[in-house]
């Protein structure tokens, strides 16, 4: 695919999306996004957002719906390039997709680390599991990224504090497969795209997207998924407060089998009562 390409082009390409119709309502698939300007680490700092309705004001606010944030350096955004980037674009835009990820966090207080902490507890797990350094890395970098492809939610399902409209939820649940999506133009993303794809599958086949059961889920998004539970349990939501690190570990055992893989929550709890694991909200 051309980088010029819409975005509706590249989903139907892909065929593995939901029907263009239900995208309009939310203004995303009218969008073609052109970066416009680079840090001096190669991220995407700046970007146009064509809309065909209102050029290019109607596709920049519509952007900024989509993602309900301000960026802090400027507009951070995305593209979608076909076949292989050089190098410095590789890392310019997984930076990219890192300042994404974290400033979705930032949409709800709550969430502001989450991306960070899920990525902190997911490689300490794998290291924990005796996975050598290289493939915990991945799992951290995957944990980093997980909810990438809520980028393409609008704020306000992404906050509701109440139940969700069946449609909304349907929404929500393509994000892990947007987020795969938005990882494909990048060679380095390859070996963890089933991470992030799967990160919302239950042990018990009960999840989805695709509602994978015990080891046809692989184990980088098993671990991945128990480090996103552990970290969404402790930092609490407007409507439930943020339960203690050992209450967390009591939930996951609850929902060991069904929910979770025992084997990693059994290494989660060993994991929290050595102490060993300094996570305070912030870098780490
Ligand atoms: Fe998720
Ligand atoms: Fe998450």
């Amino acid at each position: 695919m051309k980088h010029t390409d819409t975005f509706d082009d590249f989903i139907k390409k892909e065929g593995d999306l939901r029907e263009q119709s239900f995208w309009n309502q939310f203004g995303v698939s009218q969008n073609v996004m052109i970066p416009v300007k680079l840090d001096k680490e190669n991220n995407v700092t700046h970007m146009f957002v064509v809309n065909y309705e209102g050029f290019p004001e109607n596709g920049l606010a519509n952007f900024f719906d989509i993602t309900g944030i301000r960026f802090r350096e400027g507009l951070a955004g995305m593209t979608i390039f076909q076949g292989p980037l050089e190098y410095s674009l590789q890392k310019g835009y997984i930076g990219t997709l890192l300042k994404i990820s974290r400033s979705i966090d930032q949409c709800d207080m709550h969430t502001r680390f989450h991306s960070i902490r899920s990525g902190l507890w997911a490689h300490r797990l794998a290291q924990f599991l005796g996975l050598n350094s290289q493939e915990a890395e991945s799992i951290a970098l995957a944990g980093k990224i997980h909810d990438v492809g809520k980028v393409f939610i609008p704020k306000s399902i992404l906050t509701k504090p109440g139940i969700l409209e069946p449609e909304e939820w349907s929404l929500v649940k393509q994000h892990p497969t947007l987020g795969s999506v938005l990882m494909k133009p990048s060679h380095e993303l390859k070996s963890i795209i089933p991470y992030v794809q799967a990160h919302h599958e239950n042990y018990d086949g009960t999840g989805y997207p695709q509602g994978l059961s015990g080891d046809e889920i692989p184990l980088g998004a098993r671990i991945l998924t128990v480090a996103d539970a552990f970290t969404t349990i402790t930092e609490g939501r407007v409507y439930k407060k943020a339960a203690s690190s050992q209450e967390a570990v009591r939930e996951l055992e609850r929902c060991s089998e069904k929910q979770f893989d025992p084997l990693v929550v059994k290494a989660m709890g060993k994991l929290v009562a050595s102490g060993k694991v300094r996570d305070w909200m912030g870098i780490w």
